[in-house]
């Protein structure tokens, strides 16, 4: 059992070590709170990335894609409210200058975060003084063209969904389709946040990928829950986090965003503490409704039952990238004991990925450099990537040492080819987990890797 603490060290570790997320600028001596997804980091990634839009998307009836700009008409934040309220409540400390967030202070007190009054309360760094409280808006801004004035101010987007809810006027005329109907978007957002860290947990700029999911007012509360369940499924299914690692927290109404009906947090049991991995929100009307006003276009919808014009309204399931990424990981890493050379028993540290999500699903590891094996697994690794299954071939180092590798960027199998192939035209597969080993014929090598990640 991995203690906390050392589980985030352990884990920015190996991703560093085998090519999972790397300090971003790093030859520049860094860039605060960037990170690059290195080669084994960005498939798995990729791997959720496509798992969900198969998922969610076009493995369903009722949701569209869709792909919004970064930098939209600076009125459509106005109008989304987030140029006047998004923003953070900051204190500095008179002594030290250090930052915090106010109602992270409040968290760490143990008092309601929604009620910021640090009256009586000193920086937990040094005790000096701290400010009054201030707003700082997350917006990232930028300017368009070449003269940089106030005229020419545009935005970075702080939400895909900002998008969405601007283009729903042109889907609902080109669709035609009836209510419920979802549009999705995966996409970058930026949020100059004042005090990122904890690792990939809270970046400047971040993935997401997000449902806007309009539905018939009186059909909102059923649609919630049946994005909740989806999303409960989602965690343990796809991703196999514990469920006593995951909490669904209803936010009260005094802590909710003031246009939301009802909102659940998804939190996870980060090494760091339990924290948002996702949320799901029944955001009413109001955006629509906004958009509406400030644009003066009709965005309602007609309801072809009942001929009544309404705005729909929206069920938003939203989920971040990066924080599936380190959820993942955390979840899944872990240290057991192998044999070693000498026969005696070693730690090993291993990546249980869900083969689904494994960056490499086969290695195909020639127990030595000679012809005759390589002969027979170069081709067969070219067959199963011909296949579509991301496979690796490695001929480099000790058997012992091309496992453990393996096993630290989570591939779920490994395939030896040795002296007997040759003869029996057999395989041996080594289960990443139990460490198992079992022959199977070459012919039967494809099938049988492609039934265990259905
Ligand atoms: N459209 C709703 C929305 O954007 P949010 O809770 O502000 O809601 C959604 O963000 C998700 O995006 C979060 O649950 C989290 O997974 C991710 N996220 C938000 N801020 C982030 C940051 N600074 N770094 C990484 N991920 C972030």
């Amino acid at each position: 059992m991995i203690q906390p603490e050392t589980r985030m060290e352990l884990l920015v570790s190996l991703a560093k070590r085998r090519g999972f997320i790397y300090p971003g600028s790093e030859i520049y001596g860094g860039f605060a709170n960037s990170w690059d997804y290195g080669p084994y980091g960005s498939e798995l990634k990729r791997n959720i990335r496509d798992i969900w839009w198969k998922r969610f998307v076009t493995g369903r009836q009722d949701v569209y894609a869709i792909e919004t700009p970064i930098i939209m008409n600076p009125k459509a934040w106005e109008a989304s409210g987030h140029l006047e309220t998004f923003s953070d409540p900051l204190v500095d400390c008179k002594r030290c200058r250090k930052r915090f967030r106010a109602d992270h202070l409040m968290e760490q007190l143990g008092r309601d975060p929604a009620a910021i009054d640090l009256t009586g309360v000193n920086c937990p760094e040094c005790g000096g003084e701290l400010t009054d409280v201030r707003h700082f808006n997350l917006m990232f801004k930028t300017f368009i063209g070449v003269t940089e004035d106030e005229s020419n101010v545009a935005y970075l987007r702080p939400e895909t969904a900002g998008g969405m809810f601007v283009a729903w006027k042109n889907v609902r005329d080109s669709l035609h389709k009836r209510l419920p109907l979802g549009l999705a978007q995966i996409g970058k957002a930026f949020r100059n946040e004042i005090t990122p860290g904890n690792y990939i947990f809270r970046t400047r700029e971040f993935d997401q990928m997000e449902i806007e999911y309009f539905v018939k007012p009186e059909d909102a509360p059923q649609a919630f829950e049946m994005w909740l369940g989806e999303m409960k499924r989602w965690c343990e299914e796809v991703l196999k986090l514990r469920p006593a690692n995951t909490e669904y927290v209803e936010i009260s109404e005094e802590e909710r965003a003031f246009y939301s009906a009802r909102t659940i947090d998804v939190e996870y049991q980060y090494p760091f503490g339990q924290k948002e991995l996702y949320g799901l929100a029944n955001r009413t009307d109001y955006d629509l409704s906004r958009h509406q006003e400030v644009s003066k276009e009709d965005l309602r919808y007609l309801d072809p039952e009942t001929n009544e014009r309404y705005i729909p309204y929206v069920i938003e399931p939203t989920w971040g990238l990066d924080r599936t990424v380190l959820a993942v990981l955390a979840e899944h890493i872990d240290i057991d004991e192998a044999d070693s050379v000498s026969g005696d028993k070693e730690p090993r540290m291993v990546l249980r990925l869900p083969p689904i999500l494994a960056p490499v699903k086969v290695a195909i590891l020639p127990l030595q450099k000679k012809d005759d094996l390589v002969g027979m697994a170069a081709p067969l690794a070219a067959m199963l990537r011909e296949a579509g299954i991301a496979t690796e071939y490695d001929t480099s180092a000790s058997i012992g040492k091309r496992y453990r590798r393996q096993d630290e960027i989570g591939t779920p199998w490994c395939i030896t080819v040795d002296q007997d192939s040759l003869t029996d035209q057999q395989v041996t597969i080594r289960d990443r987990d139990t460490m198992e080993q079992v022959r199977v014929s070459v012919a039967d090598v494809r099938a049988w890797v492609e039934e265990r990640l259905k």
